[in-house]
């Protein structure tokens, strides 16, 4: 697999990138970015959004994956047991190497554990709808660490050719 051209940029270039706000269009989060409400990773081919969202007309937010082209349908929600109460969140990979939601008062909501030890870690959005949480340098597929792809019951793309209009669920699940 060739290396998109973000990838080199990104992997030598983390320290400049920190620099940058996150709202150019950006499939990948390094280790010392943080995706707040608003902001959100496309993947590459502009398949997939991640990033906060509400349902409805309730004030509470989750992380979650939808089509681009259609956001209403969200495909993967990380925290939906423990829904953000306010727009606050924020997501980012931890210094211990797992990928944390936290709220306003910084404590963490919601976050996965690596399942390996790894240096460098990005977070990256791919075209499939697979969130990765991967060692920088490398692109090798057995080497995520994470991926929502391996958590089938949350990940709704699994074995699915149609998305899930999750809105409905959602709703009537965070104002229970
Ligand atoms: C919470 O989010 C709101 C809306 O995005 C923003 O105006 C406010 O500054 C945030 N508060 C904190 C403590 O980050
Ligand atoms: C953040 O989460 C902690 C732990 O769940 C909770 O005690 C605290 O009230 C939350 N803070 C906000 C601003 O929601
Ligand atoms: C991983 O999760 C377990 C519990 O699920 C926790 O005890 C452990 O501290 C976590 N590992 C890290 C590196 O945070």
């Amino acid at each position: 697999m060739a290396d998109p051209p973000i990838f080199s940029f990104f992997c030598n270039s983390i320290i400049v990138l920190s620099l940058l706000p996150l709202s150019y269009t950006a499939d990948t989060l390094s280790s010392v970015q943080s995706i707040r409400e608003g902001e959100t990773l496309v993947s590459p081919g502009r398949k997939f959004e991640l990033g906060f969202f509400s349902a409805g007309s309730s004030k509470n937010s989750c992380l979650g994956i939808w089509f681009v082209v259609s956001p209403e349908t969200v495909v993967w929600v990380a925290n939906r047991n423990n829904p953000l109460t306010d727009s606050n969140g924020t997501l980012k990979i931890s210094n211990e190497g797992e990928l944390v939601i936290l709220n306003r008062s910084n404590s963490i909501i919601w976050s996965k554990n690596s399942t390996k030890v790894l240096g460098n870690l990005v977070a990256q959005l791919l075209d499939s709808g697979n969130l990765v949480l991967r060692e920088c340098n490398s692109l090798e597929s057995a080497d995520y660490s994470w991926q929502t792809f391996d958590y089938p019951s949350n990940t709704i793309l699994v074995g699915m050719t149609l998305g899930w209009n999750f809105k409905t669920g959602l709703e009537s699940h965070l104002t229970s």
